[in-house]
């Protein structure tokens, strides 16, 4: 089994990020393959919508000339795709953003090309908000809820914690302990 982790903070040492170790700290001691992404060290041009991808098959197709044809490549390996990101203006960062967006030549629905490349594959989510869960990261779940029905992937669940206190916020025994059960959980549900 294989997870990818990509991850969307621009602050490669926050909270977002401090989630992150404490749910592979977990993932590696079951023995896990994980592979963990930081996107603002990645080129991630935004989708420009030519549809290009649509009619290559087999493929992932873009036009584009940027990295994410490897972090694609690492989707396509793996069976848990992870998107850690902090909730911003009630959705994710602009590097995750773009990511997303980019998801359109996994998926050929709308030209020559047919079928899907990563149907099947199981998605969760890592947030941190200042607001509480449901107001706070609610909308980004739900887009994310609505892409995995879209392109036939498994929702698994969503690890959320707010920020009250920067950093050590996401230090406390609680916040730890829940990062690490949500990664046994999704070992347990992924199998
Ligand atoms: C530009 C910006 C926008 C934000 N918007 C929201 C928001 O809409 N809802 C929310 O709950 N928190 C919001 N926050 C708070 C962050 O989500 C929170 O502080 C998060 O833990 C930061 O994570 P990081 O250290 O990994 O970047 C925002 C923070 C910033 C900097």
């Amino acid at each position: 089994m294989k997870f990818c982790i990509l991850m969307g903070s621009p602050r490669k040492n926050g909270n977002t990020a401090e989630v992150c170790k404490h749910f592979m700290e977990a993932l590696k001691e079951s023995g896990v393959e994980t592979v963990y992404i930081t996107l603002d060290d990645k080129s991630i041009l935004p989708c420009r919508g030519c549809f290009a991808c649509q009619n290559v098959a087999g493929q992932y197709g873009c036009v584009q000339k940027d990295d994410v044809q490897s972090i694609v490549d690492e989707i396509i390996s793996s069976d848990v795709v992870v998107f850690a990101t902090p909730i911003y203006t009630w959705y994710c960062t602009p590097s995750m953003k773009a990511l997303l967006d980019r998801h359109f030549g996994l998926n050929k629905f709308y030209g020559e090309a047919d079928g899907s490349l990563w149907a099947g594959k199981n998605i969760a989510l890592i947030t941190t908000n200042g607001y509480d869960e449901e107001y706070g990261a609610g909308p980004f779940r739900d887009g994310i809820v609505r892409l995995c029905e879209h392109s036939k992937l498994h929702y698994r669940g969503m690890y959320s914690v707010r920020d009250v206190d920067d950093l050590a916020s996401f230090q406390t025994p609680e916040a730890i302990s829940g990062a690490r059960m949500f990664a046994q959980k999704l070992l347990d549900e992924c199998v």
